[in-house]
């Protein structure tokens, strides 16, 4: 039986192929050797990856085969000035040098076997509408939800002033990384690696992976966010991205990738008005933010007058959890399945499946 998951090569020159099935080794990757088009042909619609040389393209391209992403030509170095029109012509994203791009293609193989390139994760971006409006909170509530639903969540936090987004889920002491110890080599990272570098904790069949500020050192560089979001996107993950409210480089890299951008805010005039200045930040990035209203509400102000007031769509509302700040600060935040954190969040991911990706990250490469 054929693994219709298997990456497919089809590298003529041979000792370019020697080189492309060491890599594949190193990538855990189960790689499909074929040496004719018509077997390139039978994996073209369904293999997650192909592998080609300047040669097999040239065949790939008189048989007349269709456009298709997630492509890739590998060549010796220095490739040949027509390798490159080939890979244009054959709608390849990269031609990939060998062994210098070795780790690039060590990744997109390893990739490749964790998720086909049809189970591109999404990315939600959540934002507070004023300081303290809970979206710290939510960003954890929802990773508990998606992976007590059996899915996987990466939490990615953002904001470089944060308390760390580690101990809002009572896992400061949990040993993996934290932004300051991950050097990002490459722009291109696996998403086992960073589930074998980071605190996680299992509930079920799912996964709730955590990339955290540590309370030291300077914030993530925006292309560390870029890499580590796409990373989590092609691995089939839920990307949840606790953004600060001003932005900075790294917030408006995660905003940027967002399928779905959420603003909590507090039922509270004044977190109306604050919340207006971080709308606006984002719209002026072109996001369309949806509201998420948090009570109480002190003064009696309904859910869908605080989006009225921001001109914005409401997606949902919830009441105030009990005994938040207690679960905090013991280091358990485990919201009730029930409860109004947990039923915000269900929404929250109702709402990101059946968003539309976002159109220019879908790339499976980038
Ligand atoms: N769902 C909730 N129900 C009740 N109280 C909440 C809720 N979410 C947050 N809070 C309260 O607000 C406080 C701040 O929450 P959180 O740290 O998530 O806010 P934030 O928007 O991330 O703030 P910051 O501006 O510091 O990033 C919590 O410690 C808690 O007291
Ligand atoms: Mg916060």
């Amino acid at each position: 039986v054929v693994d219709p998951n298997r990456p497919v090569a089809f590298v003529a020159d041979e000792p370019l192929l020697d080189d492309v099935q060491k890599v594949a080794a190193a990538a855990g990757c189960d790689l499909e050797c074929v040496s004719d088009v018509a077997a390139v042909r039978q994996r073209w619609g369904t293999a997650p990856l192909v592998v080609l040389d300047g040669a097999a393209a040239a065949l790939c391209q008189d048989a007349g085969l269709a456009r298709r992403e997630a492509l890739v030509l590998v060549s010796p170095p220095v490739p040949p000035p027509q390798l490159w029109q080939q890979a244009v012509a054959i709608g390849a994203e990269r031609v990939v040098e060998l062994p210098e791009a070795e780790s690039w293609l060590v990744s997109a193989l390893a990739d490749a076997v964790e998720a086909p390139a049809s189970a591109v994760g999404k990315v939600v971006a959540v934002l507070g509408g004023r300081g303290g409006a809970g979206a710290s909170v939510l960003t954890a509530a929802l990773g508990i939800t998606v992976s007590r639903a059996g899915g996987n969540a990466l939490l990615v936090d953002c904001d470089p002033l944060g308390g760390g987004l580690d101990l809002v889920l009572g896992a400061e002491t949990e040993e993996g990384l934290r932004w300051p110890d991950l050097h990002l080599r490459s722009g291109r990272i696996a998403a086992s690696s960073l589930h074998a570098a980071l605190p996680g904790r299992e509930h079920g069949a799912g996964r709730l992976t955590v990339l955290s500020g540590a309370r030291r050192g300077t914030g993530p560089e925006p292309d560390a966010v870029a890499a580590v979001v796409s990373s989590g996107r092609r691995a089939g993950e839920t990307v949840i991205c606790d953004v600060p409210r001003h932005l900075g480089d790294a917030g408006a890299a995660a905003l940027d990738r967002a399928d779905l951008v959420i603003i909590v805010v507090p039922a509270e005039v004044r977190a109306c008005v604050a919340a207006r200045l971080v709308a606006q930040l984002t719209t002026d990035r072109g996001a369309t933010p949806h509201v998420v209203v948090r009570g109480p509400a002190p003064g009696g102000l309904q859910a869908d007058e605080v989006a009225e007031s921001l001109n914005l769509p409401l997606l949902t509302s919830m009441r105030p959890e009990p005994h938040l700040d207690e679960s905090l600060d013991r280091g358990e935040f485990t919201p009730r399945p029930t409860g109004p954190l947990s039923r915000a969040a269900k929404e929250i991911v109702h709402t990101l499946a059946t968003t539309h990706p976002h159109p220019t990250t879908l790339h499976p490469a980038s």
